[in-house]
């Protein structure tokens, strides 16, 4: 009996959680309770399902994410992760405690309200609740944010700065396409593989990798998850990685972080414009697919839904050759992030930018069979200033050329052995892309740097928080 009752006592508790009852440690919502509903009935409803019960008592809680006091009238507008809401605290109705507990609170403290929710067209969202009671479960010290600080301090404090509606909305945002992104790929049959961090070998330039001690052996953070993929599709042809990838890049630039995160599609059997066609049938999805889903988002952040779902691929391309002719440039001259917006102009539709001078990329992109001086790489071009958000190339899959390959760029084969060795055994053409996914986040909700596109930004200069 004793033993059923604990197993029926463990799974109400883990339900209890998952409807986001209580756990109330402190017994605020009791102190709440007591007086007003009965116990059975205390439930704590989330602020975004408000909605659904205007008219009627409920329980919220959450931190203070602005207050306002006048001489009997408080407003403590409360967040708890789902949205935001206003508690009007008139003092002709409720106890002194509420009263001088609702004015007393700092911005982030933790409180409990008890209140009707009522329509209020002077409300952020429309309504409000008018407290009866409200119990302040951890007060804390006085905010050390304030109202437009500047940027730097907020990445100084950035550990409280995430909590920033700002911030919040940006990692749901991208928490969502990266779902969109996998699924889009589940469903063509793909494999997500993870790859590792560590590793013994550059894969995209060694100027720019962070090197770590690894038991008195020199080994490397991932630059990518490439080589590693390109070694798994040929136990399954289709696969992909979402992960971190670091580069020591001295750049300080709104598009260049040190650790970021990318997805990265690798496709046996693919070859060059078959790449193109995969990469732009997915940024064409992605756009339109957050479009749908997300307009109260993009609103927020100054993006018209309109402009993502006017993304169409395929994507114009154009060669090197033909960008430097615009430019006025010569060969061998580099397309940078200036080059880039350069090319862009006021295009609005995304463009790949194609078969680069073989000295300028990496050793693993397949020499272009139509112009031996280039390779089959494509870099996707997003317009209003953001410049690359995907490259991707055809692969080398013949032992030879790779050889040849990484002689030219003064690398040395015995550091790419096992990487040779996979074009010893069931090679086969490929073709794989990655795609940054803060550069993504960075264009669709039009923010200024790349920085607000991850909780805890790595740069140059910035290792803490
Ligand atoms: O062009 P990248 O360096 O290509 C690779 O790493 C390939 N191995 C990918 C592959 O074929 N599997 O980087 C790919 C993408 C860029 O287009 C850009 O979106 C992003 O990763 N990226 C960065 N994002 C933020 N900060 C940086 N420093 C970035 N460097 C690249
Ligand atoms: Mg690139």
């Amino acid at each position: 009996m004793n033993k059923v009752n604990a197993a029926l006592r463990k799974r109400l508790k883990i339900a209890d959680y998952y409807n986001s009852l209580v756990c109330d440690p402190m017994g605020k919502l009791d102190e709440l309770v007591a007086g007003s509903l009965s116990k059975s009935e205390a439930k704590i409803t989330k602020i975004q399902d408000l909605k659904d019960h205007i008219g009627k008592d409920v329980y919220v809680r959450g931190w203070v994410h602005r207050h306002r006091a006048s001489t009997n009238l408080a407003f403590v507008v409360i967040r708890d992760g789902t949205g935001v809401v206003q508690c009007a605290v008139n003092s002709n109705d409720v106890t002194r405690g509420t009263w001088k507990e609702a004015n007393d609170v700092f911005l982030e403290s933790v409180v409990y309200v008890y209140g009707i929710v009522a329509k209020d067209e002077r409300a952020p969202d429309g309504y409000e609740i008018r407290t009866k009671e409200l119990k302040v479960y951890f007060k804390g010290e006085a905010f050390p944010i304030g109202k437009d600080q500047s940027t730097e301090f907020l990445l100084d404090v950035r550990h409280l700065w995430v909590r920033s509606q700002y911030i919040v909305n940006i990692l749901k945002f991208k928490a969502s396409l990266m779902r969109v992104a996998r699924e889009f790929l589940d469903e063509r049959g793909f494999l997500e593989m993870q790859p590792p961090m560590l590793t013994s070998s550059a894969a995209e330039g060694g100027a720019t990798v962070f090197n770590v001690e690894y038991f008195g052996k020199k080994a490397y953070l991932a630059q990518t998850a490439q080589l590693y993929s390109e070694a798994m599709i040929e136990g399954y042809p289709l696969v992909y990685a979402f992960a971190p990838s670091f580069r020591a890049e001295p750049s300080r630039t709104p598009r260049h972080l040190t650790e970021f995160w990318q997805l990265e599609p690798e496709m046996a059997f693919y070859d060059f414009e078959m790449y193109i066609g995969l990469a732009g049938e997915l940024v064409e999805h992605l756009c339109h697919e957050m479009a749908r889903k997300h307009k109260d988002i993009l609103g927020k952040y100054k993006r018209d839904p309109e402009d993502l779902l006017a993304i169409k691929a395929p994507f114009k391309k154009m060669t090197y050759e033909a960008a430097l002719k615009e430019l006025k440039l010569k060969w061998g001259d580099g397309i940078g992030l200036d080059e880039e917006k350069r090319l862009m102009g006021e295009r609005t539709q995304p463009i790949f930018l194609t078969n680069q001078p073989k000295e300028m990329r990496a050793f693993y992109m397949k020499i272009n069979p139509d112009d031996p001086r280039t390779v089959l790489d494509a870099d996707l071009l997003a317009p209003e200033g953001i410049g690359e958000i995907i490259g991707g190339s055809e692969r080398v899959s013949d032992y030879d050329e790779l050889v040849r390959r990484l002689k030219e760029q003064k690398l040395k084969e015995k550091d790419y052995k096992w990487y040779l060795e996979l074009r010893k055994y069931g090679s086969v053409p490929h073709s794989g892309f990655g795609m940054g996914s803060e550069r993504l986040v960075r264009w669709m909700l039009k923010l200024e740097t790349i920085r607000d596109a991850i909780p805890f930004p790595r740069t140059m200069n910035r290792l803490e928080p």
